[in-house]
């Protein structure tokens, strides 16, 4: 079948997901059962939401996401979904999670991009650098043998970056979901196993 551009976001739009991008994390989690029932979620990059509605989906009731991006959220605070509207550099980010859930969380999620510029280097630099501070959040916030699902663009950095997965979880895979945009550099580091100095 040819590659329809806008299948994604049609077939978003009749499911009531705020965004295509529901699809790559629904792909992910089939793959690596990114969620279990009860789990506590870290969504950075989270706006609109889809990848919110995803989780809250499969968690249930009993586990709880927290988004954090600078753009509003559109899916509204419930029961068990809190929004941070801040930077992910954002020096009391860590602290202002705390307040929320004191608990590590069982997956940190990052679908965190850079406005892109049209110049791949400039693109793939400032994605690596927000990977990097991804990478620092999710090393003080997962929990031991927790899963982190994170967007990198394909660069000249990215085996640096898969090392340093490599070197803090068990399994790490590099993935691009059927949903993901033919063409992009966008890929997906799923790791799983994270081998945290806390429980
Ligand atoms: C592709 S969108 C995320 C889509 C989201 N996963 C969904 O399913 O609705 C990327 C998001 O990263 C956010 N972002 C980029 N840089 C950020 C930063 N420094 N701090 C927080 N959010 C950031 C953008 O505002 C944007 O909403």
């Amino acid at each position: 079948m040819a590659y329809e551009p806008d299948k994604w976001a049609k077939r978003a739009k009749e499911e009531g997901y705020l965004a295509r991008s529901a699809y790559k994390l629904l792909a992910l989690d089939r793959e690596f059962h990114v969620f279990r029932r009860g789990d506590l979620v870290l969504d950075l990059g989270s706006a609109p939401g889809s990848w919110v509605q995803v989780a809250l989906k499969k968690i249930g009731e009993r586990g709880f996401v927290i988004g954090v991006d600078l753009e509003p959220a559109k899916v509204g605070t419930s029961v068990n979904f809190a929004f941070l509207r801040k930077d992910i550099y954002d020096a009391d980010l860590e602290s202002e999670l705390k307040k929320i859930i004191k608990k590590p969380f069982d997956a940190v999620l990052s679908d965190v991009a850079p406005n892109t510029t049209g110049q791949k280097d400039v693109d793939q630099w400032r994605s690596h650098e927000l990977t990097l501070r991804v990478f620092g959040i999710v090393k003080n916030e997962l929990k031991k043998n927790g899963t982190a699902v994170v967007k990198v663009f394909e660069g000249p950095d990215t085996p640096e970056i898969i090392l340093l997965f490599k070197e803090s979880f068990k399994r790490v895979s590099m993935v691009k979901p059927e949903a993901s945009i033919k063409g992009s550099k966008e890929v997906y580091i799923v790791a799983k196993g994270f081998k945290s100095i806390f429980t």
